[in-house]
């Protein structure tokens, strides 16, 4: 089997009603028809995934935006431009063909088209847009290789393998609103790149109402994991502890040290968090993962993002 035959066999069950994983530059996907209300239901079920947490639908040409958005306004296209194929989603009002399950009910659809050959060509074979989670139990360390999906998601249909993801965190989500744009979701493109295009909204807004599926855990291995400080690294027994490092201050007793970057380059941290996770998980000589913070600055500061997510049950 070649790849190209693997992709129209995902294309076939997409298209079919059924799921397909499929990798983005970001983490893999579980796709379905997004205009099909019953194969999307499956995502939520073979997922556990809460209703009330909207999908963001993967398109793979800037024109499938009509096909989503009620009113494509010329700001979307400057972003479209700019930023795609690539690791940011936007929310856009919806149009009212797309299904309500997708949205959870929201009026609103996130959009994106992923940097990565596979998964565009799948999108193309399939014929329509792709709603598509990241390809995890919810609230389980998101996939960054095909066998990340298989070992929390074996009842897919099919998995197209395409190796592992570059980026390795997801995508950046933006909201537009009058002013400009807000953060949603903080990802590899950071605000500074965000507002050489359009201006960041500054106004004060109630962060339940804008992201209903943000919710404070998440990207959890299932064991403890906790942000290194003082105390925490008092506390732990190094012993039957990993730690996960940015650089080389804590690295001593502990029983497995994986480094995430040899020059404390924050775009390589991203790329190896989740597999270090998966990795740590399934290390059984591990009882504890320490996880050592980055600075809060650019890329660092979705990283922290998905550390105190990850953390948040363990605390
Ligand atoms: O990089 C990514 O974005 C990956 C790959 C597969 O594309 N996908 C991904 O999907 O991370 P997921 O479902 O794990 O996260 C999507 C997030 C959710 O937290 C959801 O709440 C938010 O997007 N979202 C989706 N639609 C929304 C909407 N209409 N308004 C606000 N937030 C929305
Ligand atoms: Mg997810």
């Amino acid at each position: 089997m070649t790849l190209q035959d693997d992709i129209q066999t995902a294309a076939n069950f997409i298209r079919e009603g059924k799921l397909a994983a499929f990798p983005t530059e970001t983490v893999y996907g579980l796709g379905a028809d997004a205009f099909n209300p019953d194969a999307v239901a499956k995502i939520f079920e073979l997922k556990k995934r809460p209703a009330f947490d909207p999908l963001i639908v993967h398109i793979a040409d800037t024109n499938d935006l009509k096909k989503l958005s009620a009113a494509p306004e010329e700001r979307l296209y400057r972003i479209a431009e700019n930023f795609w194929p690539g690791p940011l989603t936007v929310i856009v009002s919806k149009k009212e063909e797309v299904p309500g399950i997708v949205t959870a009910g929201l009026k609103t659809v996130a959009v994106r088209m992923p940097a990565h050959q596979t998964a565009l060509d799948l999108i193309k074979t399939a014929g329509c847009p792709v709603a598509a989670p990241s390809a995890n139990l919810f609230g389980r360390i998101s996939p960054t290789k095909a066998e990340h999906v298989r070992k929390q998601l074996p009842g897919v249909d099919f998995i197209l393998d395409g190796g592992r993801t570059t980026v390795g965190i997801e995508s950046t989500i933006i909201h537009l609103t009058k002013k400009g744009f807000r953060i949603l979701r903080n990802g590899i493109i950071t605000k500074e790149e965000i507002e050489k295009i359009i201006p960041f909204d500054k106004s004060n807004v109630k962060k339940a109402a804008s992201a209903p599926g943000m919710l404070n855990a998440h990207y959890s291995p299932v064991k403890k994991i906790r942000i290194a400080d003082d105390r925490v690294l008092a506390e732990t027994n190094k012993d039957r502890a990993a730690l996960i490092a940015f650089s080389d201050t804590f690295h001593s007793h502990f029983h497995r040290v994986i480094l995430m970057t040899q020059n404390k380059n924050l775009k390589e941290y991203a790329a190896n968090m989740f597999e270090a996770m998966h990795i740590l998980e399934e290390d059984r000589e591990i009882e504890t993962i320490i996880a050592e913070p980055v600075p809060e600055k650019g890329i660092g500061i979705a990283i922290m993002d998905k550390l105190r997510k990850a953390e948040y049950d363990w605390k």
